[in-house]
């Protein structure tokens, strides 16, 4: 393999960056491929038992773990959760607090959003998807004289590291859903996490059940979520 062209910046070593070199063309092809596939991507709540090999999730958390992050703190923790007996335990927990939130928590309104969508607080695919993802953010690191030492940019960096996670699950053929079973506190509890962590996301992830029907939802059109300065 040839050698990293290597050069000092302000003390530190910088390595040269090799572009991705495409014509014109070929970069209008993928950028609408892409779109393409992205917009095939789908919130799943139904969920099939079937198993997933758990090289594939270590490869799609590696995916996730190339995303920016302020001053490159990579401040997330991914718990990889498929123990029964944790998924059982997450379910309940995580049950419990949708049920409070249904029935005593969400505005009318944000009830009514929901109705479209037809969630409600019985959670059967914690349980019954091959693994849950527990996204931590790290809201500063200890240093080894037990000195807390800064993040930056937290849930910047770890809302952009889950954007890259759905869509490393979909370029692998499997489903998920971005759960927020407020508040999280309990996955923190269950999984014996350390103080600087705080529960961000849960993803269960694996294939969909069979006959899987999805909202009939709209995305904005490009005009509702662009504004051009050319
Ligand atoms: C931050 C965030 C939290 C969400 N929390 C939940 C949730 O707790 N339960 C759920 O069923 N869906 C949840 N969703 C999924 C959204 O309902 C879903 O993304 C939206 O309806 C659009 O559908 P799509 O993902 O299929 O495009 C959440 C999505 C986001 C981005």
């Amino acid at each position: 393999m040839a050698e990293k062209k290597t050069r000092k910046i302000g003390g530190f070593n910088h390595i040269l960056y090799q572009p991705a070199q495409f014509s014109s063309r070929e970069m209008v092809q993928r950028s609408a491929d892409f779109y393409n596939f992205a917009n095939r991507r789908r919130s799943v709540r139904h969920f099939s038992s079937r198993p997933v090999p758990r090289e594939i999730i270590e490869n799609i958390i590696k995916t996730a773990g190339t995303a920016p992050s302020g001053a490159n703190k990579q401040p997330w923790t991914f718990c990889l959760v498929g123990k029964p007996e944790l998924k059982e335990k997450i379910r309940k927990a995580a049950e419990k607090e949708e049920y409070e939130s249904y029935t005593t928590r969400m505005s009318p309104e944000w009830l009514d959003d929901l109705k479209k969508i037809g969630t409600d607080w019985h959670k059967p695919y914690l349980e019954t998807a091959p693994w849950l993802i527990a996204v931590f953010r790290r809201i500063y690191e200890v240093g080894k004289s037990g000195q807390k030492k800064n993040n930056y940019y937290v849930s910047e960096s770890v809302g952009l590291a889950c954007g890259m996670l759905l869509m490393a699950i979909q370029q692998a053929g499997l489903v998920a859903l971005t759960h927020t079973p407020s508040p999280m506190t309990f996955l923190g509890e269950i999984l014996e996490r350390p103080a600087n962590e705080r529960p961000f996301l849960l993803i269960p992830v694996g294939f969909p059940a069979d006959e899987t029907y999805v909202p009939d939802i709209q995305r904005k059109r490009l005009e509702e979520i662009c504004v051009v300065y050319e």
